[in-house]
């Protein structure tokens, strides 16, 4: 099993090792980012994933963006490119809010630090970043745990379970958040099945989760993402477990496209439909999902598999690479604090003060 997804290297001078997801299941291939444009390039590109792991990531990026400064440069310096690291890494992928989450994390703590000590140096501002960096990858490993534990009582001996894109280690910096509650529920003993959406257009569901889970011993079969609703019907679904990527104050998820549809199909069928995802990737900024930016994706993800064209040259196409399951659609949500029961603006504002 795969103990981390991506991981620092060094010191202040560095750098972001990361498992690239992009040759995933044929090839394990580790890529290095050295510098900002490849952190850039291996976030968009989807070397990187999942909501968590690139908050990580571009926490780090933030560790990659004042490296190269030297004692010669001043702090006013230092800011600016650590403000400049954090626009163009937050543009790279706009749905995921742990992305922003992180970084602003790290550039807040900085700031008050150098407020507090204004002849602060350098060197110890390039510790304040990675300390945070450092700091934001050990709780997100912590809290995956934590949403496991708060999660496992969900899993029944003999359930059927569906999920849907990739909610596990690759996805953040410990073992997941959707999948590390079957992980927990099968480290319990508790034998189930799990049916893995292959997840079109980039397949993270039969390429990553269904390695993951494989690995980890755990009964998985894959089916297109067409086949959950008969699958459903048939009564070989009976619980849903998925993650997300930015989560509005009333509690509507945005999560991988094809999550709302599954959502759907759930309610109909009495299936209950579990999210599972970290403080970090509430946005209490935006009352609704309305609000969450969907990201677009580029027409070849969808015209092509692999190197192989499947679709007339020149056709339309159209690529959200996310939907968003409004709260009536969810059953509960499981985070490292405990479980939201039927989520609403309430119950999320008194279940993140805890
Ligand atoms: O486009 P991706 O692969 O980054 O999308 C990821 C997802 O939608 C995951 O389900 C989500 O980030 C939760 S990961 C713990």
């Amino acid at each position: 099993m795969i103990t981390s997804a991506l991981k620092w290297v060094g010191d202040t001078d560095g750098f972001l090792e990361l498992i690239d997801q992009r040759r995933l299941p044929s090839d394990v291939v580790m890529l290095k980012c050295r510098n900002i444009e490849q952190l850039f390039d291996a976030i968009k590109s989807l070397a990187v994933r999942g909501a968590p792991a690139i908050g990580v990531a571009g926490a780090y990026g933030l560790v990659l963006s004042i490296q190269k400064l030297n004692n010669s440069s001043d702090l006013k310096m230092a800011f600016a490119a650590l403000n400049k690291a954090r626009e163009r890494l937050a543009s790279s992928r706009p749905t995921a809010v742990n992305l922003v989450w992180a970084m602003d994390r790290v550039v807040k703590k900085v700031e008050r630090f150098a407020a507090d000590k204004p002849a602060t140096d350098l060197q110890t501002l390039k510790d304040i970043v990675l300390n945070e960096a450092n700091s934001i990858f050990q709780e997100d490993a912590a809290m995956c745990l934590r949403i496991g534990e708060n999660g496992q009582k969900f899993i029944k001996q003999g359930d059927s379970i569906l999920t849907h894109c990739n909610a596990g280690a690759l996805a953040t910096a410990g073992r997941g958040t959707a999948l590390s509650i079957m992980f927990e529920a099968h480290e319990k003993g508790k034998k189930f099945r799990v049916y893995a959406d292959e997840t079109r257009p980039l397949l993270q569901g039969s390429r990553l989760t269904a390695w993951e889970l494989k690995q980890a011993g755990i009964d998985v079969t894959i089916i297109c993402d067409n086949m959950a609703g008969w699958l459903m019907k048939q009564g070989k679904i009976n619980t849903v477990f998925t993650g997300a990527d930015r989560i509005a104050a009333n509690g509507d998820a945005a999560n991988k496209i094809g999550t709302y549809s599954v959502a759907v199909l759930a309610k109909k069928h009495n299936i209950p439909f579990h999210i599972a995802a970290p403080s970090s990737t509430f946005d209490l900024g935006i009352k609704n999902g309305s609000q969450i930016p969907i990201e677009q994706r580029p027409a070849q993800e969808v015209t092509c598999l692999g190197d192989k064209i499947i679709a007339p040259k020149g056709v339309d196409v159209y690529n959200p690479a996310f939907d968003v399951t409004e709260a009536a659609l969810i059953t509960a949500i499981i985070t490292e604090k405990g479980v939201i029961e039927n989520p609403d603006t309430d119950s999320i504002s008194e279940h993140l003060r805890q």
